[in-house]
Protein backbone atom coordinates (compact mmCIF):
# COMPACT_ATOMS: atom_id res chain seq x y z
CA UNK A 1 0.00 0.00 0.00
CA UNK A 2 2.81 2.65 0.11
CA UNK A 3 3.86 1.94 -3.42
CA UNK A 4 0.16 2.88 -4.14
CA UNK A 5 0.85 6.05 -2.19
CA UNK A 6 4.09 7.06 -3.28
CA UNK A 7 3.20 6.26 -6.81
CA UNK A 8 -0.75 7.96 -7.02
CA UNK A 9 -1.66 9.73 -3.79
CA UNK A 10 1.68 11.66 -3.17
CA UNK A 11 2.47 13.33 -6.79
CA UNK A 12 -1.10 14.63 -6.58
CA UNK A 13 -0.75 15.88 -2.91
CA UNK A 14 2.51 17.41 -3.71
CA UNK A 15 1.57 19.22 -6.84
CA UNK A 16 -0.12 21.82 -3.87
CA UNK A 17 1.28 24.18 -1.28
CA UNK A 18 2.79 21.66 1.58
CA UNK A 19 0.91 23.88 4.17
CA UNK A 20 -2.10 23.87 2.52
CA UNK A 21 -1.95 20.24 2.17
CA UNK A 22 -0.84 19.72 6.01
CA UNK A 23 -4.09 21.69 7.14
CA UNK A 24 -6.53 19.85 5.28
CA UNK A 25 -5.12 16.58 5.99
CA UNK A 26 -5.82 17.80 9.57
CA UNK A 27 -9.44 18.88 8.89
CA UNK A 28 -10.21 15.22 7.69
CA UNK A 29 -8.27 13.56 10.35
CA UNK A 30 -10.43 15.85 12.83
CA UNK A 31 -13.41 14.75 11.47
CA UNK A 32 -12.15 10.89 11.48
CA UNK A 33 -10.92 11.11 14.74
CA UNK A 34 -14.51 12.17 16.32
CA UNK A 35 -16.10 9.30 14.87
CA UNK A 36 -15.19 6.02 16.31
CA UNK A 37 -16.62 3.83 12.84
CA UNK A 38 -13.75 5.87 10.69
CA UNK A 39 -11.08 5.31 13.28
CA UNK A 40 -12.09 1.49 13.19
CA UNK A 41 -11.88 0.82 9.69
CA UNK A 42 -8.60 3.29 9.65
CA UNK A 43 -7.37 0.74 11.70
CA UNK A 44 -8.18 -2.08 9.93
CA UNK A 45 -6.03 -1.25 7.03
CA UNK A 46 -3.30 0.96 8.68
CA UNK A 47 -3.44 -0.45 12.43
CA UNK A 48 0.46 -1.83 13.38
CA UNK A 49 0.85 -5.10 15.41
CA UNK A 50 1.99 -5.01 18.63
CA UNK A 51 5.44 -4.77 20.10
CA UNK A 52 4.87 -3.44 23.23
CA UNK A 53 7.92 -1.34 25.11
CA UNK A 54 7.65 0.13 28.36
CA UNK A 55 9.49 3.13 30.11
CA UNK A 56 8.57 5.93 31.89
CA UNK A 57 6.13 4.09 33.90
CA UNK A 58 4.10 3.90 30.52
CA UNK A 59 3.35 1.38 28.78
CA UNK A 60 3.66 1.85 24.43
CA UNK A 61 1.82 -0.95 22.43
CA UNK A 62 4.55 -0.46 19.93
CA UNK A 63 7.58 1.91 19.31
CA UNK A 64 7.08 3.95 16.62
CA UNK A 65 5.67 7.49 17.71
CA UNK A 66 4.52 10.43 16.19
CA UNK A 67 7.15 13.35 16.05
CA UNK A 68 6.37 16.93 17.15
CA UNK A 69 4.60 19.49 14.88
CA UNK A 70 2.41 17.42 13.07
CA UNK A 71 -0.69 17.66 15.31
CA UNK A 72 0.51 21.51 17.19
CA UNK A 73 -3.49 21.98 18.32
CA UNK A 74 -4.42 18.08 19.37
CA UNK A 75 -6.87 18.64 16.12
CA UNK A 76 -6.51 14.91 15.45
CA UNK A 77 -5.53 13.02 18.52
CA UNK A 78 -7.52 9.74 18.01
CA UNK A 79 -6.72 9.27 14.48
CA UNK A 80 -2.55 8.88 15.37
CA UNK A 81 -3.89 5.94 17.57
CA UNK A 82 -5.86 4.48 14.57
CA UNK A 83 -3.10 4.89 11.97
CA UNK A 84 -0.93 2.92 14.21
CA UNK A 85 1.31 4.75 15.92
CA UNK A 86 2.16 3.80 19.66
CA UNK A 87 2.59 6.92 20.87
CA UNK A 88 1.98 11.11 20.14
CA UNK A 89 3.85 13.48 20.69
CA UNK A 90 1.78 16.83 19.81
CA UNK A 91 2.51 20.58 20.38
CA UNK A 92 4.89 22.52 20.01
CA UNK A 93 2.51 24.44 22.83
CA UNK A 94 3.38 27.79 23.86
CA UNK A 95 1.98 29.69 26.88
CA UNK A 96 0.72 32.45 24.59
CA UNK A 97 -1.47 31.71 21.10
CA UNK A 98 0.75 32.56 18.51
CA UNK A 99 0.43 33.30 14.11
CA UNK A 100 4.12 31.54 13.78
CA UNK A 101 6.58 33.33 10.46
CA UNK A 102 4.77 34.61 7.29
CA UNK A 103 3.98 31.72 4.85
CA UNK A 104 5.11 30.01 2.97
CA UNK A 105 7.12 28.43 5.42
CA UNK A 106 7.46 24.79 4.58
CA UNK A 107 9.39 23.61 1.86
CA UNK A 108 9.91 20.05 0.09
CA UNK A 109 13.03 18.87 -1.58
CA UNK A 110 11.81 15.87 -2.98
CA UNK A 111 14.83 14.32 -4.67
CA UNK A 112 16.56 14.69 -1.16
CA UNK A 113 13.10 12.94 0.89
CA UNK A 114 13.52 16.11 3.06
CA UNK A 115 11.56 19.09 3.82
CA UNK A 116 12.69 22.79 5.48
CA UNK A 117 10.66 24.42 7.71
CA UNK A 118 10.27 27.92 9.78
CA UNK A 119 6.79 27.53 11.13
CA UNK A 120 7.85 29.14 14.01
CA UNK A 121 5.55 27.92 16.73
CA UNK A 122 2.34 28.38 15.20
CA UNK A 123 0.19 27.08 18.08
CA UNK A 124 -3.59 28.39 19.34
CA UNK A 125 -1.51 28.56 23.06
CA UNK A 126 -1.11 26.15 26.24
CA UNK A 127 -5.06 26.77 27.55
CA UNK A 128 -6.68 26.37 24.49
CA UNK A 129 -4.97 23.04 24.25
CA UNK A 130 -5.55 22.02 27.47
CA UNK A 131 -9.62 22.80 26.58
CA UNK A 132 -8.95 20.73 23.21
CA UNK A 133 -7.46 17.49 25.14
CA UNK A 134 -10.21 17.56 27.71
CA UNK A 135 -12.72 17.79 25.15
CA UNK A 136 -11.62 14.60 23.34
CA UNK A 137 -11.77 13.03 26.92
CA UNK A 138 -15.44 14.47 27.30
CA UNK A 139 -16.10 12.57 23.86
CA UNK A 140 -14.86 9.27 24.83
CA UNK A 141 -11.86 9.50 21.90
CA UNK A 142 -8.50 9.10 24.13
CA UNK A 143 -6.48 6.93 22.51
CA UNK A 144 -5.54 3.75 24.18
CA UNK A 145 -1.65 4.82 23.67
CA UNK A 146 0.99 7.46 25.75
CA UNK A 147 0.00 10.80 24.71
CA UNK A 148 2.73 13.44 25.24
CA UNK A 149 3.51 17.22 24.69
CA UNK A 150 6.44 19.70 23.24
CA UNK A 151 6.65 22.71 24.91
CA UNK A 152 7.85 25.93 23.37
CA UNK A 153 8.69 29.58 24.47
CA UNK A 154 6.35 32.05 23.06
CA UNK A 155 8.10 34.33 20.91
CA UNK A 156 7.19 37.85 22.87
CA UNK A 157 8.67 36.15 26.29
CA UNK A 158 12.04 37.05 26.39
CA UNK A 159 14.99 34.54 26.95
CA UNK A 160 15.67 35.88 31.06
CA UNK A 161 11.88 34.88 31.37
CA UNK A 162 11.94 31.17 29.38
CA UNK A 163 11.25 29.16 32.22
CA UNK A 164 8.21 30.86 33.52
CA UNK A 165 6.99 30.85 30.03
CA UNK A 166 7.71 27.04 30.04
CA UNK A 167 6.24 26.59 33.32
CA UNK A 168 2.52 28.17 32.90
CA UNK A 169 2.26 26.05 29.75
CA UNK A 170 3.42 22.64 31.90
CA UNK A 171 1.01 23.90 34.95
CA UNK A 172 -2.62 23.93 32.57
CA UNK A 173 -1.49 21.15 30.35
CA UNK A 174 0.33 18.47 33.25
CA UNK A 175 -3.24 17.26 34.19
CA UNK A 176 -4.14 16.05 30.74
CA UNK A 177 -0.75 14.00 29.90
CA UNK A 178 1.30 11.61 29.99
CA UNK A 179 4.91 12.85 29.44
CA UNK A 180 6.11 16.09 28.28
CA UNK A 181 9.08 17.51 26.03
CA UNK A 182 10.91 20.61 27.11
CA UNK A 183 11.54 21.93 23.19
CA UNK A 184 14.97 24.43 23.55
CA UNK A 185 16.38 23.18 20.01
CA UNK A 186 14.20 24.36 17.52
CA UNK A 187 16.10 27.00 15.27
CA UNK A 188 12.77 29.18 14.35
CA UNK A 189 12.32 30.98 17.26
CA UNK A 190 14.89 33.80 17.47
CA UNK A 191 17.56 32.72 20.18
CA UNK A 192 15.75 29.70 21.39
CA UNK A 193 18.37 27.31 21.03
CA UNK A 194 20.83 29.31 23.57
CA UNK A 195 18.31 27.54 26.19
CA UNK A 196 20.28 24.57 25.40
CA UNK A 197 22.64 26.14 27.45
CA UNK A 198 23.51 24.31 31.00
CA UNK A 199 22.62 27.14 33.46
CA UNK A 200 19.27 28.27 31.11
CA UNK A 201 18.60 24.78 30.99
CA UNK A 202 18.85 24.30 34.81
CA UNK A 203 16.57 27.20 35.55
CA UNK A 204 14.06 25.45 33.07
CA UNK A 205 13.68 22.14 34.25
CA UNK A 206 13.85 23.08 38.06
CA UNK A 207 10.67 25.63 37.63
CA UNK A 208 8.87 22.52 35.82
CA UNK A 209 10.01 20.81 38.76
CA UNK A 210 8.25 22.74 41.07
CA UNK A 211 5.46 22.89 39.27
CA UNK A 212 4.88 19.13 40.29
CA UNK A 213 6.44 19.06 43.51
CA UNK A 214 4.86 17.14 46.41
CA UNK A 215 2.54 15.50 43.59
CA UNK A 216 1.94 12.24 43.84
CA UNK A 217 2.23 11.48 39.88
CA UNK A 218 5.41 12.55 39.12
CA UNK A 219 4.71 13.43 34.89
CA UNK A 220 8.21 12.13 32.81
CA UNK A 221 9.88 15.71 31.73
CA UNK A 222 12.83 14.89 28.54
CA UNK A 223 14.39 17.65 26.66
CA UNK A 224 14.67 17.69 23.10
CA UNK A 225 17.95 18.74 21.22
CA UNK A 226 19.40 19.90 18.09
CA UNK A 227 21.61 17.65 15.99
CA UNK A 228 23.98 21.17 15.75
CA UNK A 229 25.17 20.77 19.47
CA UNK A 230 28.53 19.39 19.66
CA UNK A 231 29.59 16.19 21.66
CA UNK A 232 30.86 18.61 24.38
CA UNK A 233 27.16 20.97 24.76
CA UNK A 234 25.44 17.16 24.66
CA UNK A 235 27.98 16.35 27.71
CA UNK A 236 26.65 19.90 29.49
CA UNK A 237 23.09 18.59 29.13
CA UNK A 238 23.89 15.01 30.42
CA UNK A 239 24.92 16.91 34.02
CA UNK A 240 21.20 18.03 34.53
CA UNK A 241 19.93 14.39 34.06
CA UNK A 242 20.24 13.48 37.56
CA UNK A 243 19.85 16.59 39.79
CA UNK A 244 16.94 17.77 37.82
CA UNK A 245 15.22 14.67 37.20
CA UNK A 246 15.37 14.17 32.95
CA UNK A 247 13.43 11.51 32.49
CA UNK A 248 15.21 10.90 28.66
CA UNK A 249 16.23 12.78 25.54
CA UNK A 250 14.70 13.27 22.35
CA UNK A 251 17.35 13.13 19.88
CA UNK A 252 16.96 15.20 17.21
CA UNK A 253 15.21 18.19 16.36
CA UNK A 254 15.64 19.78 12.77
CA UNK A 255 19.41 20.48 11.47
CA UNK A 256 20.41 24.45 10.48
CA UNK A 257 23.16 22.64 8.27
CA UNK A 258 22.68 21.66 4.87
CA UNK A 259 24.25 18.90 2.96
CA UNK A 260 25.56 19.81 -0.94
CA UNK A 261 23.12 18.79 -3.46
CA UNK A 262 23.51 18.09 -7.76
CA UNK A 263 19.28 18.64 -7.53
CA UNK A 264 18.06 21.91 -8.45
CA UNK A 265 14.96 22.15 -6.88
CA UNK A 266 16.57 20.72 -3.84
CA UNK A 267 18.84 23.24 -3.70
CA UNK A 268 16.80 26.43 -3.70
CA UNK A 269 14.60 24.34 -0.78
CA UNK A 270 17.95 24.19 0.68
CA UNK A 271 18.87 28.33 0.59
CA UNK A 272 15.35 28.79 2.15
CA UNK A 273 15.92 29.65 5.94
CA UNK A 274 14.72 27.01 8.73
CA UNK A 275 15.28 23.72 10.01
CA UNK A 276 16.38 20.53 7.59
CA UNK A 277 14.50 16.89 8.19
CA UNK A 278 14.15 14.17 6.41
CA UNK A 279 16.52 11.66 4.62
CA UNK A 280 19.58 14.57 5.14
CA UNK A 281 19.69 14.35 9.06
CA UNK A 282 19.18 10.65 9.11
CA UNK A 283 23.02 10.00 9.86
CA UNK A 284 23.51 13.11 12.14
CA UNK A 285 21.00 12.39 14.39
CA UNK A 286 22.11 8.70 14.41
CA UNK A 287 25.32 9.80 15.52
CA UNK A 288 24.22 11.65 18.50
CA UNK A 289 21.37 9.09 19.68
CA UNK A 290 24.80 7.03 20.12
CA UNK A 291 26.80 9.26 21.86
CA UNK A 292 24.50 9.98 24.14
CA UNK A 293 23.45 6.29 24.79
CA UNK A 294 27.55 5.81 25.34
CA UNK A 295 27.62 8.44 27.53
CA UNK A 296 24.68 7.97 29.51
CA UNK A 297 26.45 4.02 29.63
CA UNK A 298 22.77 3.26 28.06
CA UNK A 299 21.40 4.48 32.00
CA UNK A 300 19.04 7.35 30.07
CA UNK A 301 15.95 6.67 27.78
CA UNK A 302 16.61 8.30 24.16
CA UNK A 303 13.57 9.11 21.58
CA UNK A 304 15.00 8.75 18.27
CA UNK A 305 14.15 11.01 15.92
CA UNK A 306 15.29 12.48 11.88
CA UNK A 307 15.53 10.72 8.72
CA UNK A 308 12.92 7.58 9.56
CA UNK A 309 11.18 6.38 6.51
CA UNK A 310 11.68 2.27 7.07
CA UNK A 311 12.49 -0.57 9.24
CA UNK A 312 15.86 -0.69 8.42
CA UNK A 313 16.34 3.00 9.38
CA UNK A 314 14.47 2.69 12.64
CA UNK A 315 16.58 -0.30 13.50
CA UNK A 316 19.56 1.92 12.66
CA UNK A 317 17.99 4.22 16.07
CA UNK A 318 17.16 1.37 18.29
CA UNK A 319 20.37 -0.20 17.63
CA UNK A 320 22.14 2.76 18.35
CA UNK A 321 20.57 3.44 21.88
CA UNK A 322 16.93 4.67 21.26
CA UNK A 323 14.47 3.16 23.26
CA UNK A 324 11.49 4.42 21.15
CA UNK A 325 11.79 6.24 17.48
CA UNK A 326 9.44 9.09 16.06
CA UNK A 327 8.42 9.93 12.48
CA UNK A 328 7.48 13.26 10.90
CA UNK A 329 9.15 13.72 7.09
CA UNK A 330 8.68 10.00 6.94
CA UNK A 331 4.85 10.14 7.13
CA UNK A 332 4.67 12.44 4.70
CA UNK A 333 6.83 10.57 1.91
CA UNK A 334 5.98 7.11 2.90
CA UNK A 335 1.91 7.74 4.01
CA UNK A 336 -0.01 6.44 6.52
CA UNK A 337 0.90 2.59 6.21
CA UNK A 338 4.31 4.10 7.96
CA UNK A 339 4.10 2.58 11.20
CA UNK A 340 2.66 -0.90 9.96
CA UNK A 341 5.33 -1.63 7.87
CA UNK A 342 8.39 -0.20 10.74
CA UNK A 343 6.45 -2.49 13.12
CA UNK A 344 5.91 -5.30 11.04
CA UNK A 345 10.00 -4.79 9.89
CA UNK A 346 11.14 -4.44 13.56
CA UNK A 347 9.66 -7.69 14.42
CA UNK A 348 11.29 -9.35 11.49
CA UNK A 349 14.62 -8.24 12.88
CA UNK A 350 13.88 -8.70 16.53
CA UNK A 351 13.24 -12.39 15.27
CA UNK A 352 16.31 -12.74 13.19
CA UNK A 353 18.65 -11.28 15.52
CA UNK A 354 17.89 -14.28 17.82
CA UNK A 355 17.87 -11.38 20.84
CA UNK A 356 15.10 -12.32 23.56
CA UNK A 357 13.87 -8.84 24.35
CA UNK A 358 13.27 -5.35 23.49
CA UNK A 359 16.47 -3.93 26.03
CA UNK A 360 19.16 -6.06 24.22
CA UNK A 361 18.25 -4.83 21.24
CA UNK A 362 18.24 -1.40 22.16
CA UNK A 363 21.94 -0.01 22.28
CA UNK A 364 23.62 -3.41 20.65
CA UNK A 365 25.68 -1.44 18.51
CA UNK A 366 26.54 1.59 20.83
CA UNK A 367 29.30 -0.46 23.10
CA UNK A 368 30.34 1.75 25.88
C1 LIG B 1 6.86 21.24 9.55
C2 LIG B 1 7.59 20.76 10.77
C3 LIG B 1 7.23 21.29 12.02
C4 LIG B 1 7.90 20.87 13.17
N1 LIG B 1 7.51 21.38 14.39
C5 LIG B 1 8.15 20.95 15.52
C6 LIG B 1 7.76 21.43 16.80
O1 LIG B 1 6.81 22.20 16.94
N2 LIG B 1 8.46 20.99 17.88
C7 LIG B 1 9.51 20.11 17.78
O2 LIG B 1 10.13 19.76 18.77
N3 LIG B 1 9.88 19.63 16.57
C8 LIG B 1 9.22 20.02 15.46
N4 LIG B 1 9.60 19.51 14.25
C9 LIG B 1 10.74 18.55 14.19
C10 LIG B 1 10.27 17.10 14.20
O3 LIG B 1 9.55 16.77 15.36
C11 LIG B 1 11.50 16.16 14.08
O4 LIG B 1 12.32 16.30 15.22
C12 LIG B 1 12.35 16.45 12.85
O5 LIG B 1 11.53 16.79 11.76
C13 LIG B 1 13.22 15.25 12.47
O6 LIG B 1 12.44 14.11 12.18
P1 LIG B 1 12.03 13.68 10.69
O7 LIG B 1 13.29 13.63 9.87
O8 LIG B 1 11.33 12.38 10.85
O9 LIG B 1 11.10 14.74 10.18
C14 LIG B 1 8.94 19.91 13.08
C15 LIG B 1 9.29 19.39 11.83
C16 LIG B 1 8.62 19.79 10.69
C17 LIG B 1 9.01 19.20 9.36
Amino acid sequence: MSWLYRNTLRPLLFTQDAESIHNRTMGMLNWAGRHKMMCDVMRSFLGAPELPVELFGLRFPNPVGLAAGMDKNAEALPAWAAMGFGFTELGAATWHAQPGNPQPRVFRAIAEEAIVNRMGFNNRGAEAIAEKLAGWKKLNRWPKHPVGMNLGKSKITPLEKAAEDYANSFRVLRPHLDFFVVNVSSPNTPNLRQLQDKKALDEIFSALQEVQRGNARQTPILVKVAPDLTFEALDEILELVQPRNIAGIVATNTTISRPSSQDAAAQRVYSETGGLSGRPLQSRSTEVIRHLYRQAKGTLPIIGVGGIFTAADAWEKITAGASLIQVYTGLVYEGPTICRNIVSGLLDRLEESGKLSWSEVVGCKAKY
